[in-house]
Formats: C-alpha cells, sequence, structure tokens
C-alpha cells in the first residue's frame, strides 16, 4: 500500500514500511534558497510501527562554510549536488558538464509501471513513481518503487529522460540507493570461480567503499549479484539482487557523517550510453529486503524469486528428475550408446532424457562448430527426430544442450558471417575454451539464432533445454558499429529479446540456464529460466558449500544438482547415498554412464528416485532453513524444508568431516504444537533407526541423534569423511 501525504511517502509492505520524506533543499546561496527546491530523503524502513511525521529540520549549509553533505539519506544521489560520496547518477550533460542536481518534482501512484525490457519482477501490485528535474541539464529522472502482495521485497529502478535538444552521455545510472543508518556493516557476499561457486565471503566494514560486481559480461561466478548487509548498529539484516544477467555494480559505501549508503545496479564499466533528445533510458530493476533475522531474509528473497521472478507456469511446478550425458560421455556420444543409456533410464524411473554438448555438426572436441545448430550426421546418421521418438516411445521426456551466445572460429557461421563474432579487426582474438562470443547486439544475429533454434525445437519438440554460456566477453567491438560503451549492455539485452521471442514461441520447455557450470546464477536468467546448473563440480563434499551459499539468497527448485561420480580435487569421495542426501534438493538428476552402474547401484538408484518423487513437492518448494551452516562450522551442513502447513518436513544432515563431535540434529520451522511421525531413509550400508514421534517443540529444541560416527576408531568406516542421514517427518493424523 502507498500512501502520499503532504511532504511524506509512506510504502508498507507484508511487514515492513518504508517512509520518504521530502525535504527543503538550502545551499549557501541566499538567492537560490528563494526559490523552493526539495529533495527526498528516506527517513525511516523497517518493521511497522508507530511513526513520527514530523519534518526533521533539513540540513542547512552554514553560510561561507566549505562544507559538504554525503548522501544524507538521499534515495538518488547525483555527482556534483554538494555531496562527496559515491553518486548513483553520473552524467556527461549536453553542454559537456558532469554536474546535477535533481530536484522534486511530482510523485504518483501507478497501477501500471514503466519497466525495463528483458526480465523484471511478475506481479506488481502498485508502484510509486517520483519524479525528479534537472532543469538546467534538461534532463527528467522517474524513481519507481514497486511492491508485491505477500512480501518485504521493495524493487527499484530509475528511468531517464533528455527533455533537451542535444544529446547527453550516461556514465552511470544505479537502480537503487538505499541510506542504511549505521556505520558498522558485516557484508556477505558470495563468490568464487569454476567448480567452486558462490562461497560465502565476509567482511565487517566501518569505514571506506566496498564494490561488489562483475566485469564479465556474465552476473560471473566470481561474484554473485546476491548481497547481504548486517547493520551491527542496529541488529538488522538487509539483502539486496538486481534482475539482470551482465555486468552489475553494487557499491557500499560509509560516510563521514557515519551512516552508509548501499547502490544497485548496471556496471558503469567500460559503459557511456549515448542519450539523444527524447530519449529515454530505463534501468534494470533492483530489488532490497530488511529483516530481523537471516532466516527471514532466506524466505523472503525464495518466496519472492517463486512468485516475482519464476515463470508461472514453472514456478511451483515438480520438476522433473533427469539424466545428462555429459560427466559421462562428454561429446563422445552416438545414437546406439545414448539409447543404450536411457533403456537403463527408464528402468530406475528417470523421467527426462537430456543429450549434453556434442549432437551437431562437427562437434567432436571444444575447437569446432559452435553456432552451426544443425545435427551430426556421423553420430545420428538417420537425424535425430527418429532417435528422440524412440526415446518418447520408451516413455522418457527428451531434453537437449546449446550455447547460443557463441562461435566458433571453426564453424560454417563463421566462414559465412564472420562479423557475428565479437572480434576487433587487426587484434589476435583471445579465444576462450577454444571459443568466440557471437555479436548479439547484431539483430541479424538474433534472427539467425532464432530460426536455427526455433528449426531445432520445431523438430524435437524437446520438453527442456540447457542453455549454456562458456566464456567472458573481452572482445569489446561489433562490426555493426554498436558504440562500444553501450556494447556490453546491448549485448544483454540483444541474449534477452532471444529469450523472449523463444520462452514465447515455446511456452512448455523447461530451460536451465548454466554458464560453465554456475557462472551466470542471477535473477535475470532465472526470469526465463527456471533452473541454473550450480556447477560443473558436483562431488558431494564440495556440493555443500555450493548448496549452502546458493541457497542463502536463490530457492532450491532454482539449483540442478545431480549425483555424479563424485570426482574431486581433494579425494573426499562419498557413498552414492551420501551424494543423494545432498544433491536431493530442486533440479535433481543424474550425470554418468549408467551403464558402468554394477545392479545394485541400479537398485540403489531405484530407490532414491521413489523416494524422490514421493517426497518431490516439499522437497522442491517447502520453506527451506539452514541449520548448519558449513560457512559457520565447516563440519556440518544441514537444512530442512517445511511444507506450507508445517505438517511435512524433510532434513538432510550431513557431516563432512571424519570426526566432529557429535550432535544432534534440530529441525527447524515446524509447528511446536504438532506431534510428528519420525521415519529415516534408507541407505545402503546404514543401520535403519526409527524413532518414537515428537513434538515440533522438541525437534526444534533437542533434536535427534542420527547415529552418525564421530570417534577417532570409527575413521575407517568413513575413511573420506562424509557421512549423512535423511529425515522425513509428517504431522500424526489423529493429533487433537
Ligand atoms: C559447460 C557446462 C557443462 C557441460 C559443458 C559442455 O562446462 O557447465 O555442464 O554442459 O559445458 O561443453
Amino acid at each position: 500500500m502507498i500512501k502520499i501525504m503532504d511532504k511524506f511517502i509512506l510504502l508498507e509492505t507484508k511487514n515492513n514500511c518504508l517512509l520518504l520524506e521530502i525535504k527543503k533543499y538550502y545551499y549557501d546561496n541566499e538567492e537560490f534558497n528563494k526559490i523552493d527546491k526539495f529533495f527526498v530523503t528516506q527517513r525511516y524502513f523497517g518493521l511497522k510501527k508507530e511513526l513520527d511525521f514530523t519534518p526533521i529540520e533539513p540540513f542547512i549549509h552554514p553560510a561561507g562554510s566549505n562544507q559538504d553533505y554525503n548522501n544524507d539519506f538521499l534515495i538518488s544521489s547525483s555527482f556534483g549536488n554538494g555531496n562527496n560520496a559515491e553518486p548513483s547518477i553520473l552524467m556527461v550533460n549536453s553542454d559537456g558538464s558532469f554536474t546535477n542536481r535533481f530536484f522534486f518534482k511530482k510523485v504518483n501512484i501507478l497501477k501500471e509501471s514503466k519497466l525495463p525490457f528483458g526480465p523484471h519482477p511478475r506481479d506488481i501490485l502498485e508502484t510509486l513513481e517520483i519524479i525528479e528535474e534537472d532543469e538546467a541539464a534538461k534532463l527528467e529522472l522517474h524513481i519507481y518503487y514497486s511492491l508485491f502482495k505477500d512480501s518485504d521485497v521493495i524493487a527499484v529502478h530509475k528511468e531517464l529522460i533528455n527533455k533537451g535538444e542535444m544529446p547527453c552521455h550516461i556514465k552511470r545510472l544505479l537502480s537503487l540507493e538505499c541510506p542504511i543508518d549505521s556505520k558498522d556493516l558485516s557484508i556477505n557476499t558470495y563468490d568464487g570461480q569454476w567448480t567452486q561457486e558462490r562461497k560465502r565471503n565476509s567482511l565487517r566494514l566501518n569505514n571506506g567503499v566496498f564494490i561488489n560486481q562483475s566485469l564479465l559480461g556474465t552476473s560471473s561466478h566470481k561474484h554473485n549479484p546476491y548481497l547481504e548487509i548486517k547493520d551491527n548498529k542496529n541488529g538488522d539484516y538487509y539483502a539486496f539482487n538486481i534482475i539482470y544477467s551482465g555486468n552489475y555494480k553494487e557499491i557500499v559505501e560509509i560516510n563521514p557523517t557515519e551512516h552508509a549508503s548501499v547502490m544497485v545496479g548496471l556496471n558503469d564499466f567500460a559503459f557511456d550510453y549515448l542519450l539523444n533528445p527524447n530519449q529515454s533510458f530505463i534501468t534494470p530493476v533492483a530489488i532490497m529486503v530488511k529483516e530481523d533475522s537471516p532466516e527471514e531474509i532466506t524466505l523472503q528473497m525464495h518466496n519472492f524469486i517463486n512468485k516475482h521472478i519464476v515463470n508461472p507456469m514453472f514456478a511451483y511446478k515438480d520438476r522433473p528428475i533427469l539424466f545428462n550425458s555429459w560427466e559421462g560421455s562428454g561429446m563422445k556420444i552416438n545414437e546406439q550408446s545414448l539409447l543404450e543409456m536411457a533403456e537403463l533410464c527408464k528402468e530406475v524411473g528417470i523421467e527426462l532424457f537430456v543429450i549434453d554438448d556434442g549432437w551437431f555438426k562437427n562437434r567432436n572436441n571444444d575447437h569446432a562448430a559452435l553456432g552451426d545448430w544443425v545435427v551430426d550426421k556421423n553420430k545420428f546418421p538417420n537425424g535425430l527426430s527418429p532417435f528422440v521418438n524412440k526415446i518418447r516411445e520408451m516413455g522418457l521426456s527428451f531434453g537437449i544442450w546449446v550455447e547460443p551466445e557463441m562461435i566458433s572460429i571453426n564453424s560454417d557461421i563463421y566462414r559465412s558471417h564472420p562479423e557475428y563474432a565479437l572480434e576487433i579487426p587487426g587484434r589476435a582474438p583471445l579465444e576462450r575454451r577454444h571459443q568466440m562470443v557471437i555479436d548479439m547486439s547484431n539483430p541479424d544475429v538474433i534472427s539467425y539464432l532464432d530460426d536455427s533454434l526455433s528449426n531445432l525445437f520445431n523438430e524435437l519438440k524437446p520438453a527442456y533445454v540447457k542453455w549454456d554460456c562458456n566464456r567472458m566477453i573481452s572482445e569489446f567491438y561489433s562490426h555493426i558499429g554498436i558504440r562500444s560503451g553501450e556494447l556490453i549492455y546491448r549485448f544483454m539485452m540483444g541474449t534477452y529479446e532471444l529469450l523472449e521471442r523463444l520462452t514465447k514461441k515455446f511456452p512448455d520447455i523447461l530451460f536451465e540456464s548454466c554458464a560453465s557450470g554456475g557462472g551466470r546464477y542471477d535473477l535475470g536468467m532465472l526470469y526465463y529460466m527456471p533452473q541454473t546448473w550450480g556447477s560443473d563440480n558436483s562431488n558431494a563434499n564440495n556440493r555443500c558449500y555450493i548448496a549452502c551459499g546458493t541457497l542463502t539468497g536463490y530457492p532450491q527448485s532454482t539449483l540442478g544438482a545431480h549425483i555424479s561420480r563424485d570426482y574431486s580435487v581433494d579425494q573426499k569421495r562419498s557413498a552414492f547415498d551420501d551424494r543423494f542426501n545432498i544433491n536431493s534438493i530442486g533440479g535433481f538428476g543424474y550425470e554418468f554412464d549408467i551403464r558402468t552402474s554394477p545392479e545394485k547401484e541400479l537398485e540403489t538408484m531405484k530407490k532414491q528416485i521413489a523416494y524422490f518423487k514421493k517426497h518431490r513437492h516439499l522437497i522442491q518448494f517447502g520453506h527451506y532453513y539452514v541449520i548448519d551452516n558449513c560457512f559457520d562450522d565447516e563440519r556440518y551442513y544441514s537444512f530442512n524444508m517445511v511444507s506450507d502447513d508445517q505438517k511435512e518436513a524433510i532434513l538432510s544432515a550431513i557431516q563432512t568431516s571424519q570426526i566432529a563431535p557429535k550432535k544432534n540434529w534440530k529441525f527447524k520451522g515446524l509447528n511446536p504444537e504438532y506431534i510428528y511421525e519420525i521415519e529415516m531413509r534408507e541407505q545402503d550400508n546404514v543401520s535403519l533407526l526409527s524413532f518414537d514421534s515428537k513434538s515440533g517443540k522438541e525437534l526444534m529444541e533437542n533434536g535427534l541423534d542420527l547415529g552418525l560416527l564421530n570417534e577417532e576408531k570409527d575413521i575407517q568406516d568413513y575413511p573420506n569423511g562424509i557421512q549423512s542421514r535423511m529425515i522425513y517427518i509428517k504431522k500424526v493424523n489423529n493429533q487433537l
């Protein structure tokens, strides 16, 4: 709900409110002060409470003083506003100056807001529009705050309009600015690299500027855009993210006035956007939430992403159990070997059979063929259709891998259209994984990809498509004359254009995004593709960190997690059933040559799959609570999912260390009054324990001893460390 009062604007979410105040702006210039100028500040953000609407005395610059103010709770600061902090706006105006002073002009409540092209929040309840103006620069700025039913998340974005007769340049236009009344902040970011995605990185900041960003063209493995902040002064928790998949920037600055400011938006690195007269630029949408516990932050983020980011066609729909050919076969695939695997997949209960890389013409290694999205007749002599029909006849659905944003120099498309590659004339191209990036800012490229992928999807009617993106962008040069300062942004818009077209034409396809594993785990991709392949590292021990880091800010249904042969650098191998306990999270599947599985393993798979199917909705969409966070204590990772009505929950308890103190595993999020029946999942080589029914209170306060081994003498049983259990609980039916 949004209320506009005289000098205040009140925005109310489910539990919180945000109070903005329109304040008079004084300046060290008497002439100037005769005219009323106002700017908008953030007065309060937090739990709903009795609010004080007495205007706060504006900060007046003492005459003759050279003192600056420091973004004092501004919701949108620009350079040259007398401020000496990081601004969210930086322009080169049409007169060549960098200075901007935007003053409040008008406020509206919109039922339909002006959203950027591409991904944006769905199902907005209402939007506040604040219009500010810089008369001298002839610029109009619109700041949008959108609210949602059943969520505390607030989405913020901006639009800048050139009202003048001359062009100007946007150097920086960040979407969101959130002041925090504290100078003592703890920041969590989720950083990593290929095979080690989203490791929590914690930092206490009480001075200076902190930046979390990507410069790689994708949101990247290096730094995920999900940002958490704890305000140590007031004991509050914040989280931020952006609905965008390219270069982003998040700035946290502690100001000398002892308050902080958080800014989120498009990265200004190598960014220079030409804004012609009467044109407008709409930023991606950023989001923020504030709560009094980290658990509530995670629940809010999960709920928001499931309800307002993920395509409602898939949002709460059970996801299939899949088999993927990559880890087992690489590019060495052919019709015969795949059919043999598919037979076994069917036998154990797998639902979706996915051919990964290697199916298209001349794709025998990663030096060739990207961009030629037609079948390799050496591997599939009759084409793919007859093969896919056989898969369907077995009762499996079919999925396929593509990597549309890339092009190999050794490909037919490059030979006929070398200008499609992002490549700088006169400079040897930097290939990564022996491949180049295709120019997604070029409309002809989009049409070419739209046609070739549509032909493929029309012919094969896949139920699932894995959309990969295996390198960063380094060559900022488009052969169609796109300005280099706009290229990386227009590249992203081109990718979104292609995704818009394909998801509209093929609404039933479940897309899973991937970027060398989890290098593009962001809300922009999740808008089009409900799942993301979490990492190329599927070793169970390493996956604890990947899952724990990812699920803090993204719901479990979005996380692709498969059981593989458990390769790892540190040789921490685990039993097949332990791999299930850590990977049966969201987009679950198997990824090895199933023909090498002994009978016993196939039997275990059958049991695992039956178990997953039975509890699938709870696992994929239950409320997720982390119980033991492996970033706090690396010996344990445990979590449970609780159904909406709290009548069921499922817990995964993982101990990753050879010896760790004995502990009870405590549930979270249950109804303390309910009595629950407790059932341990059957696992190979683990004695099945039985438990008496217990109340939610007991399960949360005392927990369960799950019989894990903790003594040094037990090490020979678990030479590589991991032990795990899965427990399902259900409210006793006849409970009074
Ligand atoms: C990337 C993905 C893998 C696989 C390969 C295929 O590395 O992360 O899962 O699809 O590409 O080349």
